[in-house]
């Protein structure tokens, strides 16, 4: 078969779910939903009004081919109580709709239940409370009895993890509650929910049943770029770890009737392991029909001991997330279509014979209205390159029976809102007026003729301009519209991969100019006493060098697990287009989250673990080293380092380049730990002048600790430089006006600074940019 071909009988449609499209919150009888009390929620009104436009939706599906149709139906609007009562009225209308569907030859696929659990049941305990578990297969009972004779097609949960872990763990999503203990105990009530309604459908003659999960391949970045590159033990445990909380935890029950054996003792730390009652997991094992995936982007992590863990996975302690260096949706997701076909070659190894279905896939992108249309090329290429992926395991042959987009129509994201735009049809939302996309468009053909364009060139877009000339998007559509901001190399490479390419920019490149690149933020993580001169110098440089390329700078501080919340929220919320973090220490996590976020991040100083953000460093090791070197070619023989305080990764680079230098003169080093400013400094000299009388040299790892021990020699009586000499670090103004004035490697404060903002300038021109480092110097005074 054709590449491009997909086989006969292979099922296309579009995914929706009740909460985000159907509006009519209160309206017939409805009673309210979690999504409706969720501070960070209220936003089903009026949503796409499809409660009172269904008809009109089925008739576009009908027009674009579809043969499936995945919708939810709404547990309140049912019952409104959770339990009990039947709301009539509520029902009708999913009567209404599958009858509708079935006219227009499309097939109804019902989910049970996407996320929007009667708020009645919440004040009961909601998924915390085993009884919710049986209220489901009483409602599933209900709906399969008014619709059982026309639906064919019935999952019981959409993504229990997102619902359970963003629910109840980290309370993005609602019910909004933070405890990590209630969401083990959350999922595994809806894992026995799904066990007791899908029982519930076989007892009542339902045809075909299964369950939704949101499945992410997960990967160290090094696996990500080299699939066959090994990771660390360490790293390869991390990645376990995360499978299993992610993936395994859900799947394992489903289809093997066991939890992981090494989820287990996770999951009993943080909750216990009593709410998992002898019988449940026969129940939840019972075999399923069909198992939908929802797939968007693969998951990165890696080792890195004392993370405190991501509130989303319990149990994550010792794991960093990271960023993946490719791009991203609007929402910040990194594209990564392969890994949907290692996704799916992974569950047809490990979980054999499972019909397969991807009940969600799409994307969010910005997209511009135009007069002759909503030209959504990226939404168009993501879903290309997902299909083909999707072709490629099918060869493999993974037993995948359809495709549905997630969405029809662009609609409420949750707790984002109306600003996400997954649909293949755009949606005025003060008129509800309904325009089909591009990509609705093009999906209509790959359905009509059941599979993708045949072999047909495809045009230029600007994406292939942007990779050819190695600048962002933004870059090729300001050259495109001949702004004046783009340096003079970065137009010379568009405007020649644009000749190349024979590229005739469209509505969609003349857009993007309206996107700000122009707000950043500058992030202070840990302000530390005595560092902070340093750290001022580098933020009034940075902050006048950037202004002076047209960017506005909002200083923020993140020192604080608040504040620290408040700055990834500013950036999640694209308040700002890029970040700068400073200084280095400690912010391993924080630089990752804010880079898993999509928006350009550089960070100064080499972060304490491996990453992917980029730095700008000093050469912190060579400027100790050279400064070691100065003491030993001026005869001095016994020298000691003050050290500062040795978490910072700066002080360890120095120290290890001040041993490598005495190791390879053959002596000895000899450390004296003292903390940052000036009298602790004096106070570790005074020691070691009282316990190593011959000494003739320190070298401290900051001119604060070496100004102290200038004090400290004065007082002992020690002269400097003849009794005594004295080097500290940093070059930092006092350093030239003390008596003997201080030697010392000057850290260049002003290119750092420098350095720092053109790091970002490129990022945000989209280029990629390694770790940057500059040299350290010695500069020779009058105390050595
Ligand atoms: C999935 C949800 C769906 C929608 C997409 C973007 O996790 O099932 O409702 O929010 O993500």
């Amino acid at each position: 078969m054709s590449t491009a071909r997909f086989p006969e009988g292979f099922v296309w449609g579009v995914s929706t779910s009740a909460y985000q499209i159907e509006g009519a919150t209160g309206e017939d009888g409805r009673g309210p939903s979690i999504w409706d009390v969720f501070p960070g929620g209220r936003n089903g009104d009026p949503a796409c009004d499809h409660y009172r436009r269904y008809a009109d939706d089925v008739r576009l599906m009908k027009d674009l081919g579809m043969a499936a149709y995945r919708f939810s139906v709404s547990w309140p609007r049912v019952m409104p109580d959770g339990k009990g009562r039947l709301n009539e009225p509520g029902l009708d209308f999913y009567d209404r709709l599958v009858d509708e569907l079935l006219a227009a030859g499309i097939a109804p696929y019902a989910t049970l239940y996407h996320w929007d659990l009667p708020q009645a049941l919440e004040d009961e305990g909601g998924w915390t409370s085993r009884d919710t578990a049986h209220r489901f297969a009483d409602y599933t009972r209900a709906v399969h009895d008014r619709l059982g004779d026309r639906v064919g097609t019935w999952f019981t949960l959409n993504e229990p993890w997102v619902a359970a872990f963003l629910g109840y763990g980290s309370g993005v999503h609602a019910p909004g509650r933070r405890s990590a203990a209630e969401a083990f105990v959350g999922a595994h009530h809806m894992l026995l929910a799904h066990g007791l309604a899908l029982e519930a459908l076989r007892s009542a003659g339902a045809q075909r049943a299964g369950i939704v999960l949101n499945l992410s391949p997960v990967l160290t970045p090094g696996q990500l770029g080299d699939l066959s590159s090994q990771p660390s033990e360490e790293d390869a445990e991390a990645v376990k770890r995360i499978d299993a909380l992610h993936n395994r935890q859900f799947l394992d029950p489903v289809l093997r009737g066991s939890y992981p054996a090494d989820l287990l003792p996770v999951v009993e730390r943080i909750a216990g392991l009593g709410h998992i009652r002898d019988g449940d997991l026969d129940l939840i094992g019972r075999p399923i029909d069909l198992l939908g995936v929802n797939y968007y982007t693969p998951t990165a992590v890696q080792a890195q001991p004392g993370a405190a863990g991501d509130a989303s996975f319990p149990g994550s302690e010792g794991v960093l997330f990271c960023s993946v260096p490719t791009a991203v949706t609007a929402m910040g997701w990194p594209i990564v279509p392969s890994g949907l076909t290692l996704l799916l070659s992974r569950l047809s190894r490990e979980y054999p014979g499972t019909e397969l279905m991807i009940t969600e896939n799409g994307a969010d992108f910005v997209d511009v209205l135009t007069p002759e249309g909503i030209h959504d090329i990226e939404r168009t290429s993501f879903i290309e390159e997902h299909l083909r992926a999707l072709r490629v395991s099918l060869d493999e042959g993974a037993r995948v029976s359809g495709y549905l987009v997630w969405s029809l129509l662009d609609c409420v994201e949750w707790a984002d809102g109306y600003r996400r735009k997954f649909g293949l049809v755009h949606v005025d939302l003060e008129t509800q007026r309904r325009r089909l996309k591009d990509s609705a468009l093009w999906y209509r053909d790959v359905i009509a003729r059941n599979g993708l364009p045949d072999g047909r060139p495809r045009r230029p877009t600007l994406e292939t301009v942007a990779a050819r000339a190695g600048v962002s998007r933004a870059t090729v559509s300001r050259v495109v519209n001949g702004e004046a901001s783009v340096s003079a190399e970065a137009r010379d490479a568009v405007l020649r991969a644009v000749r190349e390419l024979g590229y005739v920019p469209n509505a969609a490149a003349r857009s993007l100019v309206t996107r700000r690149t122009d707000a950043v933020a500058l992030v202070l993580s840990e302000p530390r006493q005595g560092g902070d001169a340093l750290i001022a110098a580098i933020v009034r440089y940075v902050t006048s060098m950037l202004e002076g390329a047209g960017k506005q700078i909002t200083l923020m501080l993140a020192d604080t697990a608040e504040s620290r919340r408040r700055v990834l929220q500013h950036v999640e919320a694209r308040q700002a287009d890029g970040v700068v973090l400073l200084p280095p220490d400690d912010h391993g996590p924080l630089a990752e989250q804010l880079a898993r976020t999509g928006v350009p991040v550089v960070l100064l100083g080499r972060p304490a673990v491996a990453s992917l953000v980029p730095h700008v460093d000093v050469d912190n090791a060579g400027g100790a080293g050279a400064a070691t070197a100065h003491l030993l070619e001026r005869g001095r023989r016994r020298i000691a380092m003050i050290c500062g305080p040795t978490d910072l990764v700066a002080v360890q680079d120095r120290l290890a380049g001040h041993r490598d230098v005495l190791h390879e003169a053959g002596l000895r080093p000899l450390l004296a730990l003292a903390g940052p400013d000036r009298e602790s400094g004096a106070e570790s000299a005074r020691r070691l002048l009282a316990d190593h009388p011959e000494l003739d040299a320190v070298l401290a790892t900051s001119d604060d600790l070496a100004i102290g021990a200038l004090r400290a020699a004065r007082e002992a009586g020690r002269r400097v430089p003849d009794d005594l000499a004295v080097v500290g670090f940093g070059d930092i103004d006092a350093a030239s006006c003390t008596t003997p004035a201080l030697t010392t490697v000057r850290v260049p404060a002003r290119d750092q600074a420098l350095a720092l903002a053109r790091l970002l300038l490129s990022r945000l021109d989209g280029r990629h940019a390694g770790p940057v480092v500059l040299p350290a110097r010695l500069v020779v005074r009058d105390s050595t």
